[in-house]
């Protein structure tokens, strides 16, 4: 299966960060978020990606690429250079350009030569997600059960709803799946009429690309890809199911700085000195 990271945003939300940045190359402890991103695809089983750009964000493109100058000059003793070729060496990653803002639906659209008549997944760069069986992984099993499009949910807080595509479901016979009746982008709080919210990853059919070319601009007058999905659903199931892993909403500063500062006080070489920054310094590791 292939996968689809939509890469071309302006993240107005990371100003003045994002002015000359992409906001999928900020840090999470060490390494940009998109990384995460490709190593979740990888991790599912998903061997072609292909990541959608726009102006300004080429620093994505260098950072999946081999840094031979770096290798020669510290042979052997690049941090993480191992584990990073590995993934350059079991995905391999396609790149197109999205040369005007017209959303996230329309970014999805224009991958469709790529995807061709197969199903495929689609994983957002400002989400990161982070279990014992990958969030898309999980989405690829049901998805293998049922030959339909599946997106992954999370129950949110009321004062969430008006940042996400919120979903109506029915309970569909297995624990934490559902088969979705609407969806709505980011309703109001009145207008939501459940607490489950989209996360960014989803498998869908290739149908969704036709939906996709029906859909005309909608939130912020962007093509959004939610409102696609309300159309497929008309014409074909679509699940959800629930993610019981842990979820950070890095395209929000809050989001991301809890990001950095829960995995940098799981990882073993940091975890004493986050403890002194946070004045703990007696409790045990987290793991
Ligand atoms: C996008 C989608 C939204 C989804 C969210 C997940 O919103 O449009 O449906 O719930 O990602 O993070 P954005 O974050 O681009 O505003």
């Amino acid at each position: 299966m292939k996968a689809v990271i939509p890469a071309a945003g302006l993240g107005t939300r990371f100003l003045p960060y994002t002015r000359s940045q992409p906001k999928e190359m900020l840090p999470v402890v060490d390494k940009p978020a998109i990384q995460y991103v490709v190593e979740e695809a990888v991790e599912s089983g998903i061997e072609e990606i292909l990541i959608v750009t726009a102006r300004g964000k080429r620093a994505i493109e260098d950072h999946f690429d081999r840094n031979l100058e770096l290798e020669q000059s510290h042979p052997g003793s690049v941090p993480g250079a191992q584990e990073f070729n590995e993934l350059l060496e079991r995905a391999r990653i396609f790149y197109v350009r999205q040369t005007e803002h017209r959303g996230l639906g329309h970014a999805v659209l224009i991958t469709e030569k790529f995807v061709g008549k197969e199903p495929f997944s689609v994983l957002l760069g400002d989400d990161l997600t982070f279990s014992r069986i990958p969030c898309q992984q999980g989405l690829l099993r049901i998805h293998a059960k049922k030959g339909v499009s599946v997106l992954a949910v999370q129950h949110v807080g009321l004062e969430a709803i008006g940042r996400y595509g919120m979903v109506v479901g029915k309970e569909a016979g297995e624990e934490g799946v559902f088969l979705v009746e609407d969806i709505v982008e980011k309703p109001t709080p009145r207008q939501a009429s459940s607490d489950l919210a989209t996360l960014g990853r989803y498998v869908f059919t290739p149908q969704i690309f036709s939906d996709l070319r029906k859909t005309r601009p909608g939130v912020k007058g962007e093509v959004q890809l939610t409102d696609a999905i309300a159309t497929l659903l008309k014409k074909e199931d679509v699940y959800a199911c629930v993610f019981n892993g842990t979820r950070y909403d890095i395209g929000d500063k809050l989001g991301w700085l809890r990001a950095n500062f829960e995995l940098a006080l799981d990882r073993p070489d940091l975890t004493k000195g986050m403890r002194q920054i946070l004045g703990d310094q007696t409790a045990e590791p987290r793991h």
